[in-house]
């Protein structure tokens, strides 16, 4: 191999420049010249790209986002949006590609494989941690740490006025993130999408923990199961008690990444290049009992299946 590409696809997590850093650095090591393609998806049709070097990566593993930057772009679904890439495809001359991103990432990286015959490895990096073939994905745990910093800083002001507090946190589709948030910071309740709740026993059981005098509230809603203004209003007509609202929102993506991203991009990163450049293709990397195992991409283009809360004991004892 003798030119490879990289993307970054989907919406940023935090680690995804680490994992830049380390496909660059594997592949310059060895001689292979390294194409980055900016803005994701669209560049692939615009044609934006350029060649990444050590030290054009260098100094990058503490920045969030991505300095290839993303940009959401559906159109590669379409024949009209597929046009343009092959027209950048022929002009890059790529011996392979390495896609960082999350299930509609590896559905591109799946279609580059099959329309144009480019051997594609994927990484996952999305902070909803939703991807079947790894135990956790770059940006996750980054997501995480803000979250619960920002939910204990909410709770001191909520104990100072005896509040309730609802807090919405991404995930998509997925309640893990919100899930995790919740058993770390002590919520008091929890909504994720995998689980029917009802509103009414909520209500009781807030009011139930104010009788035995507790101080405050803590709702945690995976933004899957609910938009946070609608749980909002609807505990305010069942409790006569201050009830604010706070969503979290993109500040979860944002951020350097921790220590631990780091390490899983680095990890992820460098032996994803290596199995490119040994000549395999149509895999995922991932961290499976922390080791790192690869799978097919067609397994990793749809999400997890709902299992998030197999430990439904553990969850109704710590939430
Ligand atoms: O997939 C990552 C994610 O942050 C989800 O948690 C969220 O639902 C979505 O992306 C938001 O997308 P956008 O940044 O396009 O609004």
């Amino acid at each position: 191999m003798k030119r490879i590409g990289v993307l970054t696809g989907g919406g940023d997590a935090a680690g995804m420049n680490p994992a830049l850093r380390a496909v660059v650095r594997t592949a310059s090591q060895q001689g292979v010249e390294v194409i980055g393609i900016e803005k994701g998806w669209r560049g692939l049709a615009e044609g934006t790209f350029g060649t990444l070097t050590p030290f054009s990566v260098s100094g990058i593993i503490s920045r969030g986002g991505t300095i290839l930057r993303t940009f959401r772009y559906p159109e590669f679904a379409t024949p009209e949006g597929t046009k343009p890439v092959a027209q950048t495809l022929k002009r890059m001359k790529l011996d392979g590609m390495i896609i960082i991103g999350g299930d509609g990432s590896f559905r591109g990286a799946q279609k580059l494989e099959a329309k144009f015959g480019l051997p594609v490895i994927g990484i996952p990096a999305t902070i909803d941690n939703d991807i079947p073939g790894t135990d956790v994905s770059i940006g996750f745990d980054t997501a995480l740490n803000i979250a619960i910093d920002a939910v204990d800083k909410v709770r001191d002001t909520a104990t100072s006025h005896g509040r309730i507090f609802v807090i919405e946190v991404m995930g998509r589709e997925y309640g893990l993130l919100a899930a995790q948030v919740a058993i770390a910071t002590g919520a008091e309740e929890v909504l994720l999408p995998e689980i029917p709740y009802n509103l009414d026993d909520l209500a009781r059981r807030i009011t139930q923990g104010y009788d035995r005098g507790k101080q405050h509230a803590i709702i945690i809603v995976a933004e899957g199961a609910g938009k946070a203004s609608y749980v909002t209003f609807e505990i305010k007509e069942r409790i006569q008690r201050g009830v604010r609202m706070v969503v979290l929102g993109h500040i979860q993506r944002g951020g350097s990444p921790s220590g631990y991203d780091r390490i899983l991009a680095s990890r992820l990163g460098h032996h994803a290049t290596q199995l490119l450049l040994d000549g395999q293709h149509g895999l995922m990397v991932g961290l499976v009992a922390n080791k790192i195992k690869t799978s097919t991409l067609e397994k990793n283009t749809k999400i997890s299946a709902r299992a998030v809360l197999r430990d439904s004991r553990l969850m109704e004892a710590l939430v």
